[in-house]
């Protein structure tokens, strides 16, 4: 977050990217430059679907993402103002995701590719968030990393382009799962993070909300990186079902959500300090400047940002977070990825498959 890392010298032999993402619910398409200019940046989410559910189908979103995505890569181009023929390469997420999906994203770069005989990259969507924060700033490897979102948390040294190490995961739900989760309990709307921040945001008094409503927090102290979210979740049903009929007033309701966050902050904080020392061991230059990033769309939660900041502060490192559009899903990550990716010739072949599961550590071969 501090000015010094902000991108600004732009490079020369620029190169464009075509990014699509559709592993879950937005279809998300994006135009980008190796300088880092975002020339077009389109997100659709479905929000009627998950919604009425109260979760994401996965056949009706890999419908919905048939039916935009032709218009989405049209309006795409002509927002950058360029032509498909103008770009250097197509990336599309080929993984981990929804694959129904997956595949619609998959086959429609793979055939911008192979009709305009453009390199084609399959992307790695964890990749993807990992990377996202050198889109926006001059951030240089290797950097440790809390990536958190609705399918996956894991703290990771991030070595280089396609060089991970996975410090740890989590045993049960992913951090967006959780948010999720316990807003679905608490009769919000999907998608429940955000919900979940802003019903936090009403609470008036913090200590009360700690005092009426304490939640656990699984893991905290253990000497690996590892989280846990379930406790927590069942948690927060045993305060909901202690309504009658599940009816919450609003400022009840308020001082759970803030409990809520209160408990992922510090189980993010508690679990990333054993990420920084592990960090700092594994690359001991590290440890008077490095970096914390978080990515991923919980990255976006104002809360647990401040807190990781408030952390890096009590160690000798920089807090680095992408703009709060860049940390959910979205087509940007994915083109940026690939220009990554590209620069290092790591390009695909056209029988690429798309996978559903796809760890991140498979890439570091
Ligand atoms: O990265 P993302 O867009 O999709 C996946 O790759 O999963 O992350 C979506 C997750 C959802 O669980 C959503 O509730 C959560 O990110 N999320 C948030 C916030 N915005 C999105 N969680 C907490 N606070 C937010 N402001
Ligand atoms: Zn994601």
């Amino acid at each position: 977050m501090s000015s010094i890392h902000e991108k600004s010298t732009p490079k020369s032999d620029l190169k464009i990217c075509l990014g699509i993402e559709t592993s879950c619910d937005e279809t998300a398409v994006a135009v980008v430059r190796s300088d880092g200019a975002i020339l077009s940046h389109l997100v659709l989410s479905q929000l009627d679907a998950p919604q009425l559910y109260g979760g994401v189908v996965p056949e009706l979103a890999a419908r919905a993402h048939m039916d935009h995505l032709d218009t989405l890569l049209n309006s795409a181009a002509c927002e950058a103002g360029i032509g498909f023929a103008d770009l250097d390469a197509v990336a599309a997420t080929c993984g981990p995701g929804l694959i129904g999906g997956v595949i619609v994203g998959m086959m429609a770069g793979k055939a911008i590719a192979a009709s305009h005989d453009l390199p084609f990259i399959g992307v790695n969507h964890l990749e993807a968030h990992a990377l996202t924060p050198r889109l926006t700033h001059e951030l240089a490897f290797p950097y440790l990393l809390l990536l958190v979102s609705g399918g996956h948390t894991q703290i990771i040294a991030v070595e280089d382009v396609g060089v991970y190490r996975n410090y740890g995961t989590t045993l049960d739900d992913a951090m967006g799962e959780a948010f999720d989760k316990s807003a679905k309990l608490m009769g919000l709307p999907y998608p429940g993070g955000p919900e979940m921040e802003k019903l936090a945001a009403l609470c008036r008094d913090k200590d009360s909300a700690l005092s009426d409503f304490p939640l656990p927090r699984p893991l905290l102290g253990r000497k690996d990186c590892n989280f846990s979210f379930s406790g927590l979740k069942t948690a927060v049903r045993n305060h909901v079902e202690a309504f009658d009929n599940h009816e919450i007033p609003k400022d009840k309701a308020a001082a759970i959500a803030c409990s809520f966050q209160e408990a992922v902050a510090d189980i993010a904080i508690d679990r990333c300090k054993r990420g920084i020392e592990q960090f700092f061991a594994d690359y001991p230059d590290e440890a008077t400047r490095g970096n914390l990033v978080v990515s991923g769309g919980v990255a976006a939660n104002q809360r647990i940002r401040s807190a990781l900041l408030d952390l890096t502060n009590s160690y000798k490192m920089d807090f680095i977070a992408p703009p709060v559009k860049l940390c959910t899903d979205n087509g940007a990550m994915i083109a940026w990825a690939g220009l990554e990716r590209l620069n290092k010739g790591l390009t695909d072949t056209l029988d690429m498959p798309a996978r559903p599961r796809w760890p991140l550590e498979d890439l570091t071969g």
